[in-house]
């Protein structure tokens, strides 16, 4: 099982910082770096136990140049935890810093306690022990600090990491990782000339735009492939920047998952975008010898200016035989009857003309319910996550998504001006005391605000519950990470 791939030592210059607009390319390329699996250790129960150790540390994310930056186990970014469908998990994040953060599994089916919103706060020294019975399909998850007001912060600086969902009874799919199965962590960052991360990500209407595109935080990486078709799953994990993503010669490629579970079929297309925290897995051919380069162009939404090279993928001159992804299954979406809650994000900072309350609750929904969300945008580019759902996207101005937009998806754009539905799926975790969230993922625009949260409840208690969280469920003050679950666990 190949874990990690070493990081390749960059011989030459390190490269000059550049605070222009203009994306830079250095010549040296550096061998992608893949995210080492989490370890795990079951307990007689069958409970699998991970350890999550939130850390500082100095990176050579520029060849030759050491960045001080964040990380899970490590100095950057974190490992790769994989769960089965059906198990029992439990983590123990553990915060070394010297300053509170959460952790949030970005995706995850989960109750609202264990969800690592700005209510799980964990302070520092402090462990936090969250668990739950993984209940959804196989797909691309991440996780990620939560906090108000520091998740723009705490992201940039490295704190991320891929959480996958695995299925026994899946279609047939490349999976063997850091082999045919591989992470893409896209993160754009901007360098002072001393190495340090340079950008304040809650100024200006975006935070930051860097001019530099990190690939599982590898500059200007390659990946030797040895078999005919590789899955890649991208998660765009910048702070703002939109990616537009398609290979130099402009091949075709099959869609196989959105972000929450696989298509009902594989969709070929040449380019696919993403917003931030949105995934995609694709699966892409190569002919043997060849080298392709995977890069993304610029667009028209303000934050996905530039042309950036990610991948050079070169493949040996014999490959392994894959199949192309073959299947069709069929998800019926149903809509009929459900009710209709109306979000309207404003500038960039409220929804529905509101700032985020940690202690206002702003939905209430019944547990199982089907509802549509109707999010309707103003004048500036946004995308729309809900936690602890998957969801459809029913159409977007009336039209309905691209096949390859059709699958379970948790995280969407939403472009200048247009109103997108969804079809939102809810789950049967109730607890009228501890919301999940709703949010933007533009992370200068979550931090600043542009938030509410919801709470799940048994059917038919919705007008019982209060709308206003008590000083003890607020996070002010108080910290639940002193490692003991409550008793509402
Ligand atoms: Cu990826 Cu509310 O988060
Ligand atoms: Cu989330
Ligand atoms: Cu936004």
């Amino acid at each position: 099982m190949l874990a990690a791939l070493p990081v390749l030592a960059a011989s030459g210059p390190a490269s000059a910082s550049d605070q222009g607009p203009a994306p830079r390319r250095s010549t040296v390329r550096n061998r992608l770096r893949v995210p080492p699996l989490a370890g795990s250790t079951t307990d007689a129960d069958g409970v699998r136990r991970f350890e999550l150790t939130m850390r500082r540390g100095r990176s050579e994310l520029l060849p030759g140049t050491w960045t001080e930056t964040l990380g899970f186990n490590g100095p950057h970014l974190g490992p790769t935890i994989r769960l089965r469908r059906g198990e029992t998990v439990q983590m123990a994040v553990t915060n070394q810093l010297d300053e509170v953060s959460t952790v949030h599994w970005h995706g995850i089916r989960l109750p609202a306690r264990m969800d690592g919103g700005p209510h799980q706060p964990i302070e520092p020294g402090a462990t936090w022990t969250p668990r739950w019975t993984v209940d959804q399909p196989a797909a691309t998850f991440w996780y990620h600090p939560h906090r108000q007001g520091s998740t723009a912060s705490q992201v940039y600086r490295g704190l991320a990491g891929l959480l996958l969902v695995d299925e026994p009874d899946g279609p047939e799919l490349p999976g063997t990782y850091g082999v045919d199965d591989i992470p893409l962590i896209l993160q754009d960052k901007r360098f002072a000339p001393d190495g340090s991360l340079a950008g304040d990500p809650l100024r200006g209407t975006y935070g930051i735009l860097g001019d530099r595109v990190l690939v599982n935080g590898t500059h200007d990486p390659y990946l030797e492939v040895t078999t005919e078709r590789v899955r890649f799953r991208l998660l765009n994990g910048s702070n703002a920047r939109v990616y537009h993503v398609r290979f130099a010669d402009r091949r075709g490629f099959h869609v196989v998952a959105n972000d929450a579970g696989l298509l009902d079929t594989p969709v070929e297309v040449d380019e696919i975008s993403l917003t931030p925290a949105e995934r995609v897995e694709i699966v892409a051919r190569s002919t043997p010898g060849e080298t392709a380069t995977l890069r993304s162009v610029g667009g028209s939404t303000d934050i996905d200016q530039g042309d950036f090279d990610l991948l050079q993928i070169v493949a040996g001159t014999r490959l392994a035989a894959s199949p192309p992804p073959d299947w069709t299954s069929r998800t019926p979406v149903t809509t009929l009857g459900a009710r209709v809650r109306r979000f309207r994000l404003d500038g960039h900072d409220t929804i529905n003309g509101r700032r985020m309350d940690l202690s206002r609750i702003d939905e209430v929904v019944p547990a199982g319910a089907r509802e549509i969300w109707e999010v309707e945008n103003g004048d500036h580019t946004h995308n729309f996550h809900i936690h602890g759902v998957s969801f459809r996207v029913l159409d977007v101005d009336g039209a309905p998504p691209p096949a390859h937009l059709a699958g379970p998806k948790d995280t969407v754009h939403v472009p200048k001006r247009v109103t997108v539905r969804l079809a939102v799926r809810f789950g049967h975790h109730t607890d009228p005391t501890a919301p999940y969230m709703y949010h933007c993922h533009i992370l200068r625009h979550e931090d600043s605000g542009m938030m509410g949260q919801f709470v799940v409840v048994e059917p038919g208690t919705e007008e019982q519950v209060s709308r206003c969280l008590a000083a003890a469920d607020a996070p002010s003050g108080r910290s639940h990470s002193d490692g003991t679950p409550s008793p509402s666990y």
